[in-house]
């Protein structure tokens, strides 16, 4: 079977197919050749324009359900070949509402589980996190790093991680989690209230503000381009592996003090950067993968540098916002 073997002429369906990655998963799904995309979204973060070019190609269509309707998420699977599952709450919000994040995340992830073992799907590829590492031992951090998370998201994604596992063991079912570190580009969310550093860098250099860095700026991060996760995700479709973790990452520790740099020399701005006292932080402040088991088990390598990625995002993020403005004026 080539790379593109069990997406081509399938039929796909990818919850939170309107959000950043999801949408994104719905383009690459189209371009290995599924014969039609279901992209299923509550639209509670995701926009039904993350889906423009997908619709416009016919071969895509937007299921507004939320994948708490156990019955409206099997019917939908039904008949499918493959599913790309994305559908998740911000870790924030988790934070906000756990018992939402349950329902969502946990009772959720498993309606569409149990859902794609009913419809004897041929592959899953579900959405993980970084997150679920915790504080590091050591790094880069390696799929069999102890998982000590403490967030209420990171936790639902362990659960997530282990009903995968069962499943594909109870139902004979190719289950494929990805561990997803920072994630950015085109589409990501700039209107909620909680939007992630660069953008939020992004919003203050436009308000001629300085971007704030806690602490020395030596917080880091792994930043891997939505591009590259999306390729993942396909690359996962025809992994011969049938009950996998791994990570998808750049592998590269990016300091925030340097990306704070690289925004400002990429935006042409002066706005500088403040620093701020460090307040207890919610998340480890060290983080960077291993991608190894990615290019042993997936054949996948993060294509995409920091500087080219975050360029087109900068990009994407002007055309976004001006089409916004010229629609409200
Ligand atoms: N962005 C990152 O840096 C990152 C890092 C690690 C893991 N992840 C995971 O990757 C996946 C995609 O993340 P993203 O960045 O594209 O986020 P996103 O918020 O853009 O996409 C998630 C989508 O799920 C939808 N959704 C939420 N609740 C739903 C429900 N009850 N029913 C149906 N749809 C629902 C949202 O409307 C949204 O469109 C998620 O599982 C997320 O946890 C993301």
């Amino acid at each position: 079977m080539d790379a593109l073997g069990l997406l081509s002429g399938a039929r796909v369906v990818v919850t939170g197919g309107a959000g950043n990655v999801g949408s994104h998963v719905v383009d690459a799904a189209l371009a290995a050749g599924a014969r039609e995309v279901i992209a299923v979204d509550a639209l509670v973060r995701g926009v039904p324009e993350n889906l423009d070019h997908a619709l416009a190609t016919g071969r895509a269509r937007l299921v507004e359900i939320d994948i708490r309707d156990r019955e409206a998420v099997m019917a939908t699977l039904r008949g499918c070949d493959v599913l790309f599952h994305q559908a998740a709450l911000r870790w924030t919000r988790c934070q906000e509402a756990p018992r939402e994040c349950q329902e969502v995340m946990v009772e959720g992830t498993f309606n569409v589980l149990e859902a794609a073992a009913e419809a004897n799907v041929r592959r899953v590829v579900m959405a993980s996190s970084a997150v679920v590492y915790g504080e590091p031992v050591h790094l880069p951090l390696d799929e069999d790093h102890p998982l000590s998370g403490t967030t209420v998201y990171g936790a639902a994604k362990v659960a997530n991680e282990q009903m995968g596992r069962a499943i594909a063991k109870l139902r004979d079912l190719p289950v494929v989690s990805l561990r997803y570190f920072n994630v950015y580009g085109p589409r990501m969310d700039v209107r909620s209230r909680f939007v992630e550093v660069m953008v939020r860098w992004l919003n203050a250099i436009d308000e001629g503000k300085p971007l704030t860095l806690f602490g020395d700026g030596s917080a880091s991060a792994d930043f891997v381009y939505v591009d590259d996760v999306a390729r993942a995700n396909v690359l996962a479709c025809d992994a011969a592996a049938t009950d996998a973790i791994v990570n998808v990452c750049s592998g590269v520790e990016t300091r925030m003090r340097d990306l704070a740099a690289l925004l400002l020399e990429l935006t042409g701005s002066d706005v500088g950067v403040r620093y701020e006292p460090q307040p207890p932080p919610s998340l480890p402040q060290r983080r960077y993968g291993d991608p190894r088991r990615a290019a042993d088990v997936l054949g996948f390598r993060a294509e995409t540098e920091l500087r080219e990625g975050v360029r087109r995002l900068i990009q994407w993020r002007r055309q976004a916002l001006a089409t916004a403005d010229a629609l409200q004026t």
